[in-house]
């Protein structure tokens, strides 16, 4: 009879404990997306479109060039022959009153040679300020323009947007003009950029030519910060092809220098009040590595005074439910996940996986790989991790998410999208995820992301409301 009045009581708690799960517990969507083909848009299409004029500059893409963001650096490329190096700007338009040169290179990648990759650093500029900028030679030269951040200071308000894995097929383009509408000012590209490693020889160059030419329309007037995908690398022994990142390096320059970094892949800038760390998920960071140690210096020159908002940007999720991708970036959660924690990162943003999720404040810093404490638990410390691998390339969606959803994940929806992250001052800012549904613009997950440095006793509150509850239960469960 006790036997049975137990067995009666663990089923009664495992049935209450199921409700509260689903009560507390993250979401899940329900939406279903209609597939476009995730094909590449044919070559010749108009937005792929080679300017007009000889030689004319093309596939023409700005970075911020320096740590503060008073620099640019501005690349392009020239198809026939070098021909000029120089930037001519200034504050009215075709009237420059500055010029800068820059430098030129080209590169093979097996039987492709590509156009001649020109960057130009123009820097010492005003804050706030529209710059008008020209490049090319007589008939062929085109204009274009750009605005630079306010100047480094706790309250001002910026607008970021985020992409990952982007491509060049009709559902990247539906990403990329839902993107211009949003009226971001940089965007955040958290790797895998042009997918032109699905083709071979000859082809990857040409479609990481057209993959430039397609991003222009924004890259060319806004800075666009990239960070390296697996789609970068290129590691292709058949072709005798086995440099790293031979083609995104001299295609796409970073100000790596100005923070520190040794290398290009990894590196750091601020901008309005925002300190913005770029991670490599594809070069070594384990202790003692280059990535390890830059970081490790980079951490502690954040001033949460001067930039309240600390954003991570990488390619590979820490935490992904998922099939796609399961568990790829537990090496990096294992070296890194702590100093997010004791820096108070705001947000993580990562890509990989093609599908959207956004996680809650938790942290896993007391794994312990011989017993005792092995799961992801609230950390009102940690930052939201925040999955938009859903650019929309030719690979297609991720739609297999692990079942039950864990705790920790607060809602996940597999179509494609992007995100912004609208600063309002040092201690609020407004996130959106907004999905293209079949071609129109969607906001889906909306929050407002409450400072990690200047908000705390808010949040401290919002934790203990919305947060312990989703991740007791399942502990408790496992012990059942
Ligand atoms: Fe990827």
């Amino acid at each position: 009879m006790a036997s049975m009045i137990s067995r009666f009581l663990v089923i009664i708690s495992y049935v209450l404990l199921r409700f509260l799960n689903d009560v507390h517990g993250g979401v899940t969507s329900n939406f279903i997306r209609s597939e476009f083909p995730s094909v590449d848009i044919l070559l010749d299409n108009e937005v792929f479109a080679i300017p007009n004029g000889y030689n004319a500059p093309q596939q023409v893409h700005i970075t911020q060039g320096d740590y503060d963001g008073k620099g640019v650096i501005i690349m392009w490329v020239t198809p026939v022959e070098p021909g000029s190096n120089q930037v001519r700007y200034g504050t009215s338009e075709k009237n420059y009153d500055f010029t800068a040169e820059g430098t030129v290179k080209n590169y093979t990648f097996y039987n492709y040679t590509s156009g001649y990759m020109h960057e130009c650093l123009v820097n010492d500029l005003e804050y706030d300020t529209k710059y008008f900028y020209e490049i090319g030679e007589g008939d062929s030269a085109r204009s274009f323009w750009f605005q630079t951040p306010p100047k480094i200071d706790p309250n001002a308000s910026y607008k970021f947007g985020i992409i990952g894995d982007l491509g060049q097929t009709y559902n990247s383009l539906s990403t990329f003009e839902h993107y211009i509408e949003s009226g971001a000012q940089t965007v955040l590209h958290v790797g895998d950029l042009s997918y032109a490693d699905r083709y071979k020889y000859h082809d990857m160059g040409v479609r990481w030519d057209s993959y430039g030419r397609f991003v222009e329309k924004s890259a060319a007037y806004q800075p666009w910060l990239w960070t390296v995908g697996n789609h970068e690398i290129e590691y292709e022994p058949y072709m005798d092809e086995v440099v790293p990142f031979k083609q995104y390096l001299y295609r796409y320059s970073t100000p790596y220098a100005a923070s520190g970094s040794t290398s290009p892949l990894w590196y750091a800038v601020r901008r309005a009040s925002a300190h913005i760390i770029v991670l490599s998920s594809y070069s070594p960071y384990v202790k003692y590595t280059p990535q390890y140690k830059w970081l490790e210096a980079e951490f502690k020159k954040v001033d949460r005074k001067k930039t309240p908002w600390l954003i991570v940007i990488m390619h590979s999720p820490i935490y992904n439910s998922n099939n796609a991708h399961y568990m790829e970036g537990e090496s990096m959660r294992v070296v890194f996940e702590s100093w997010f924690v004791q820096y108070k990162v705001d947000v993580v943003f990562a890509g990989h996986v093609h599908a959207y999720e956004r996680s809650y404040r938790i942290s896993n810093i007391h794994y312990n790989v011989t017993g005792g404490a092995m799961y992801p638990v609230p950390d009102k410390s940690a930052p939201v991790y925040i999955t938009v691998g859903d650019g929309g390339n030719q690979e297609g969606l991720a739609s297999r998410f692990n079942y039950p959803q864990p705790n920790y994940s607060a809602f996940r929806e597999a179509s494609y999208g992007h995100s912004t992250l609208e600063i309002m001052n040092k201690t609020h800012a407004l996130y959106h995820w907004n999905r293209n549904d079949d071609g129109k613009k969607v906001a889906t997950d909306s929050f407002v992301l409450h400072n990690q440095y200047w908000n705390k006793s808010l949040r401290g509150r919002k934790l203990k409301k919305n947060y312990v509850h989703a991740v007791v239960p399942t502990l408790e469960l496992n012990k059942v």
